[in-house]
């Protein structure tokens, strides 16, 4: 059960894809510890519907037009917002030329591109657009960007959510310096190798491994040899960053991305 540890209270705080995996650990967190949060996702999460300081709203965050009737909907019925997390985003394992010939399905097609890059950049853009909109009249907020240890390192067979994650690290940036005069941070963070999550399921697993050349049917990882901490992150490790990096305790963080990996990665 998580306990209250920053206090949040009074804030609004907007998870994308707070639904399942990291964004819903992230809402159960940020809820727990105060914040009103809204939940907005293209699936429903039924334990949300009826749980202390948590809304959920259905929206697909590559749709502009929705993005922006929701955040107006937030602002009407919440009068402001303090927090948003990037969190919505997808990954399809391909590689750039299927040079093992048997699987041209996990070569990157134009639908691939387009459905991650929809999602993981234009998703982040527009709502942050949206968002940053109330937060300039506010002169007050925080935006938290999802990227990933492949938007910093690239991960074989998977260029294009690295390309897409790499985005993500350097809009943070950009933004930090655009949004700073107007007392808005916007921070990224970049887990590696976490405990399994929707997003890495058995059909994700399988179509990686053969972009990397592996066996599907025997994927497992020896952490101790790539993790200097010797383990996957845990999803609660992620949502605490989320939680401390919406609080005031990290007002003076902004135009950075912050590494989650046990040191798998040290940029
Ligand atoms: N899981 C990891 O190990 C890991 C590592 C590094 C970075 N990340 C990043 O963290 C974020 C969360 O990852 P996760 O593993 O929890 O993913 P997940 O697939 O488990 O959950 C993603 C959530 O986003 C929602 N979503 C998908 N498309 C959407 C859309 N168009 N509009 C609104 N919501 C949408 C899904 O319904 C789901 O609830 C992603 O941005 C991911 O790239 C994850």
């Amino acid at each position: 059960m998580t306990q209250q540890w920053v206090n949040l209270e009074g804030k609004v705080a907007i998870v994308t894809g707070g639904s399942m995996g990291l964004g819903e650990a992230m809402v159960n967190e940020l809820a727990a510890n105060g914040a009103q949060v809204i939940s907005l996702d293209v699936a429903a999460n039924d334990a949300h519907k009826n749980q202390a300081n948590v809304a959920t709203m259905t929206c697909d965050v590559s749709h502009q037009k929705e993005v922006t009737a929701v955040v107006k909907q937030i602002v009407d019925q919440y009068g402001h917002i303090d927090v948003l997390v990037n969190n919505a985003g997808v990954s399809r394992p391909r590689m750039l030329v299927d040079y093992y010939g048997t699987h041209p399905e996990y070569e990157l097609s134009e639908d691939d591109f387009d459905f991650m890059t929809n999602i993981n950049q234009k998703g982040v853009v527009f709502c942050a657009q949206a968002v940053a909109r109330v937060m300039i009249k506010q002169k007050a907020g925080v935006i938290i960007n999802m990227s990933s240890e492949a938007g910093l390192e690239g991960s074989k067979g998977q260029s294009c959510y690295s390309g897409n994650k790499a985005a993500v690290a350097v809009y943070t940036k950009a933004w930090a310096k655009e949004l700073g005069q107007f007392n808005i941070r916007v921070v990224a963070v970049a887990p590696g190798v976490n405990e399994r999550t929707p997003m890495n399921n058995d059909a994700a697993f399988k179509a990686l491994a053969y972009t990397r050349g592996q066996d599907p049917n025997n994927i497992s990882s020896d952490y101790k040899a790539i993790i200097p901490l010797g383990r996957p992150g845990k999803i609660s490790e992620i949502a605490d960053l989320i939680t401390y990096l919406s609080s005031d305790h990290a007002s003076y963080i902004s135009g950075t991305t912050i590494n989650i990996t046990g040191a798998k990665s040290t940029r």
